[in-house]
């Protein structure tokens, strides 16, 4: 058992606390906040209830998300390396004092300390050259892989340098939950699924760099 008594998070999203391993700085360990589910829960109507809580509990989707077709392929035809080119290597779950983590590779920026994410990059600099060209390369990368994914955001892209350029990882909303398998294996059907996906991806980085006169919400359905 893992013991997180004594750490602190380097980051949080709205759902899971993130933590450097103890005994391997090299590692993140991802656990759920009980507060959010919980009140996530309680919003859901009954007949969503009666479901359970683990639809809710995205290190349970995640785990399920690296087992999807496209990654699984990848994996046992000897290229993993195409896999990681932008997810973090993932390590599956491992007890902790706070509850079942994930565990997953760290992305540390040139001076060893976690990366910064899409959202920061573009709130410090826009979206400059470097990095237009770095989400054309993840974007052709779910096209040529078939990786699916739920909506892209910037807050769920974490920035490396790699090869002197900057590159994208998807750190959080891998997978498609709410599409049924037998769907999720034509080919056609996927490639409009994830078209759709970088086309709105797009979309919300020109949300991020207005003026946010609009919620992002209330702005898709202008
Ligand atoms: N593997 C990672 N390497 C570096 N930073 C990470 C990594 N995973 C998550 N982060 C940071 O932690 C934040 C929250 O993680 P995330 O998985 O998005 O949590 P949540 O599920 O609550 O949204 C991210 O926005 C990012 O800043
Ligand atoms: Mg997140």
């Amino acid at each position: 058992m893992i013991d997180l008594g004594a750490s602190q998070p380097f980051a949080s999203g709205y759902n899971r606390h993130c933590f450097r391993h103890p005994d391997d700085p090299l590692l993140c360990l991802k656990v759920l906040r009980p507060e959010n589910i919980e009140a996530r829960y309680q919003r859901q109507p009954l007949a969503k209830k009666l479901l359970g809580k683990r639809r809710i509990d995205d290190n349970a989707q995640e785990l399920k998300a690296h087992q999807q077709s496209a990654i699984q392929r990848l994996l046992s035809q000897g290229h993993a390396e195409t896999v990681w080119q932008h997810l973090p290597r993932f390590h599956g779950s491992q007890p902790t004092t706070l509850g079942h983590a994930n565990v997953s590779e760290l992305l540390l920026d040139d001076q060893q300390q976690p990366a910064p994410t899409l959202e920061q990059y573009l709130q410090r600099r826009g979206f400059d050259q470097p990095m237009a060209d770095a989400v054309r390369r993840f974007c052709h990368w779910l096209q040529h892989t078939g990786i699916l994914t739920r909506n892209l955001l910037p807050h769920n892209l974490v920035i490396v340098t790699r090869n002197h350029q900057p590159e994208l990882f998807l750190v959080d909303g891998l997978g498609a939950p709410t599409i049924p398998d037998k769907l999720a294996a034509l080919p056609a059907w996927r490639q409009r699924y994830i078209a759709r996906r970088i086309q709105r991806f797009y979309r919300r980085i020109e949300w991020e760099l207005g003026d946010r006169a609009h919620s992002w919400e209330q702005s898709q359905k202008l």
